[in-house]
């Protein structure tokens, strides 16, 4: 997909995501849609990187970046500077310019997903006591352990590459646990809250899920990080199963509003950057 970028001054400011497989992402679509509602001179790019390093040293012109899938933890990595909470997780979505050249990492992943389960939930503090099964150990799988972990919840943690689970549990502390995937994949291991992090269901493979249909009917929640297509395999079984499900859209466009208002200083138009990305999908 080609974006028409309106530079209004030799000082635009250039943001840009880099990922790979990257064309599939809606960010240039929701971030340009808000830099122009803000009226800012700016410019959002996708790029398709596929070692981090050298591609940041190579164009130190971009005031910041959004990181996807394969480069969230190498992005903390090669930040001069970490959030605190970015540091935690051991893993970045996000990085920003700061005024003395250096990239600065934070991680927008969490809040956001962690929020719209909790009211899926019924709101509140509700995940606190709850048994919440995340399945992948990457980067957004990283954040939404974290996340869970703060809100109180007990987490257990699998992931095709089970060293990564047992990682990110022991990073974690007391209040994680690694399972193995086959095991919650066919409902031995299952909780009160499913959150789905890997790429599994993500179009064009949209007939895979990474737990069986019989697996989900005792789960009170499901989430999953995939939102294109905004409903997975994974959540329409979910929802034949009588569960509350919760679309990545949420994760996508909250990730998104946090990460502008690091970019630009400014609030995040929400509402416009969610129908920049409904509008993007059709
Ligand atoms: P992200 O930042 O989106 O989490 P990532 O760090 O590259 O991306 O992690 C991708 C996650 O999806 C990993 O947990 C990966 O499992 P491995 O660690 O074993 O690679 C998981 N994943 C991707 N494709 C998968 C598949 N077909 N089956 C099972 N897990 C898969």
């Amino acid at each position: 997909q080609l974006y028409r970028l309106q530079c209004q001054s030799a000082a635009t400011q250039v943001y840009g995501i880099v990922g790979n497989p990257v064309s599939h992402s809606r960010s240039p679509a929701l971030h340009n849609a808000a830099l122009a509602a803000a009226g800012l001179d700016a410019v959002y790019v996708p790029l398709l990187v596929d070692e981090l390093s050298p591609f940041l040293h190579a164009f130190p012109s971009f005031s910041g970046f959004s990181v996807t899938v394969p480069h969230k933890l190498a992005a903390l990595e090669c930040a001069e500077e970490a959030d605190p909470v970015a540091a935690r997780i051991g893993a970045a979505n996000t990085l920003v310019r700061q005024p003395g050249g250096g990239l600065r990492a934070f991680n927008t992943d969490w809040s956001a997903a962690i929020s719209a389960v909790e009211a899926a939930l019924g709101g509140g503090s509700a995940l606190k006591g709850k048994r919440v099964i995340v399945v992948g150990a990457g980067g957004a799988g990283r954040a939404l352990a974290f996340g869970a972990v703060e809100r109180g919840a007990k987490v257990l943690v699998c992931n095709r590459t089970k060293e990564k689970a047992d990682a990110l549990a022991e990073a974690l502390g007391s209040m994680a646990e690694a399972v193995e995937y086959a095991d919650v994949a066919a409902g031995k291991v299952a909780g009160d809250v499913l959150m789905n992090s890997t790429s599994i269901g993500m179009h064009p493979a949209e007939e895979e899920t990474p737990v069986s249909a019989e697996a989900l009917s005792g789960y009170a929640v499901v989430f999953d990080a995939v939102y294109t297509p905004l409903q997975t395999r994974l959540l329409k079984e979910a929802g034949e199963k009588g569960c509350v499900t919760v679309s990545g859209l949420e994760m996508f466009v909250g990730q998104a509003a946090e990460q502008f208002g690091l970019f630009t200083g400014k609030t995040a138009p929400l509402g416009l950057m969610r129908q920049a990305t409904l509008d993007s999908m059709h």
